[in-house]
């Protein structure tokens, strides 16, 4: 069965070009991204590794780290490397795992059928540091993935996992926030003290409390 928001996140152990890793001693007490593409020397792909490699910056700001997988062989995975680093102006140093025998595709349910027998589709999940989904993505091979918007969700359940707030439609980091129904109206002007605008009783914003 597929992994759902809130499910563990179940630990493996795999080869990968960084060496044999634990999932889990890998994350240690970071957030998570754990991407699937369809195939190594492939176009799309080789973009998606490249940007991923390009925001590494970022996704270290966040505490966050990251781990690829395509059902490839090792040594296919290694040489590829040197072409991505090559065309995307990229230092690819976070760790590809080499799935040849479908473990952890079939764990993570990265295989659909209807779409390839053989080939992972662009399975994306973000795990926290208790180890829970938080997000899931599946796109098809066609379509590479906007790994801007993979930082933007972060940045939304890292503020969302620490403040009452909910953040709207398009959202970026520096924005006004939703403040959650939890929080009663008369409560607001305390727990955010930068203001606040009540829009509707069911909808009201805040300057976004962790700037
Ligand atoms: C690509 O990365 O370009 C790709 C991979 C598999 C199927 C189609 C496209």
């Amino acid at each position: 069965m597929s992994l759902r928001l809130g499910d563990i996140a179940p630990n493996f152990q795999a080869k990968t070009t960084l060496g044999e890793i634990d999932f889990y001693e890998y994350l240690g007490d970071s957030w998570g991204v754990l991407f699937s593409h369809p195939a190594d020397y492939t176009p799309v792909c080789t973009t998606e590794l490249g940007k991923t490699a390009q925001l590494k910056d970022e996704f270290a700001k966040r505490n966050v780290k990251v781990l690829a997988l395509s059902v490839d062989p090792l040594d296919k995975h290694k040489g590829w490397i040197n072409d991505i680093n090559e065309t995307q102006n990229a230092d690819v140093n976070f760790p590809i795992i080499a799935d040849d025998d479908r473990k952890v595709s079939d764990l993570y349910d990265m295989i659909h059928p209807n779409a390839s027998e053989t080939f992972t589709v662009r399975s994306l999940f973000i795990i926290g540091p208790d180890k829970k989904v938080k997000l899931t993505i599946t796109y098809p091979a066609s379509t590479g993935r906007n790994f801007h918007e993979v930082l933007r969700v972060i940045d939304s359940l890292q503020l969302t996992a620490n403040y009452s707030v909910a953040t709207p439609a398009n959202w970026v980091d520096g924005e006004d926030v939703i403040v959650t129904a939890a929080v009663k109206t008369e409560d607001i002007p305390a727990r955010f003290p930068k203001g606040h605008k009540i829009i509707k009783p069911y909808l009201r914003t805040t300057p976004q409390p962790n700037k």
